[in-house]
C-alpha cells in the first residue's frame, strides 16, 4: 500500500475540473486519504520543485503554480504512485495519452492539469509538505475496501 501526493493545478481548479479528476483516482480504487484547497505560496512551492530549479521553465512554473488556488491529495492504494502517474499521462497534455488525464483534458506543456509524486522518496517528501506531521491524512476504510484488497 502506498500514499501519493496529487495536486490539481490551477488550471484544473479554475477550469472547475476538480470533481472530474478527483473521480478518475476514485473510479480505480484509490482512496482520498487527505485533501485540502488551498494556495501556494513562492517558499512551499520551491520546495515543492526545487529539483527543478535553474531549468528554463523554473520561474514561469513557480508562478504559475502560486498564481491561483490548487488542491492538495494525499491518494492510497496498492502502488498508487504508479498508478497515479499512469493515469495522469506523459507530462505535455500534446504527448499524453488519450484516456489519461492530461491527455483527455489538454494540450498545453505547463498547464497540465495535475502533479503526481515520481518515486516513493518523492511521495513521502512531498506529502510532507503539503500534510506536515501527517496532519489532514485520515484513516478509514472505504466501503468496498476487500475488493481492492492487495494480493
Ligand atoms: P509533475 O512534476 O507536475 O507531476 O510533472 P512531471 O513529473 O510529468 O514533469 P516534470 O518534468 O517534473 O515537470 C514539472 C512541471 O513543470 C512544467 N514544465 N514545463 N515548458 C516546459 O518545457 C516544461 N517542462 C516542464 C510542467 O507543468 C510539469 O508538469
Ligand atoms: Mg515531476
Amino acid at each position: 500500500m502506498e500514499t501519493t501526493l496529487i495536486l490539481l493545478k490551477p488550471d484544473c481548479v479554475k477550469r472547475r475540473l476538480i470533481g472530474k479528476v478527483i473521480s478518475r483516482f476514485e473510479d480505480k480504487g484509490l482512496r482520498i486519504a487527505g485533501m485540502k484547497l488551498m494556495k501556494m505560496d513562492e517558499e512551499l512551492a520551491a520546495k515543492h520543485y526545487e529539483a527543478h530549479v535553474g531549468k528554463p521553465f523554473y520561474a514561469g512554473l513557480v508562478s504559475f503554480m502560486t498564481s491561483d488556488p490548487i488542491v492538495a491529495l494525499a491518494v492510497e492504494g496498492p502502488n498508487a504512485i504508479e498508478v497515479c502517474r499512469n493515469m495522469m499521462g506523459a507530462t505535455f497534455g500534446f504527448k499524453a495519452a488519450p484516456g489519461t488525464i492530461r491527455g483527455d483534458y489538454g494540450i498545453s506543456n505547463q498547464y497540465n492539469l495535475v502533479h503526481g509524486s515520481d518515486s516513493p522518496e518523492a511521495a513521502e517528501r512531498e506529502l510532507g509538505l503539503f500534510f506536515p506531521g501527517g496532519e489532514g491524512i485520515l484513516s478509514w476504510s472505504t466501503a468496498d475496501a476487500d475488493l481492492h484488497a492487495c494480493d
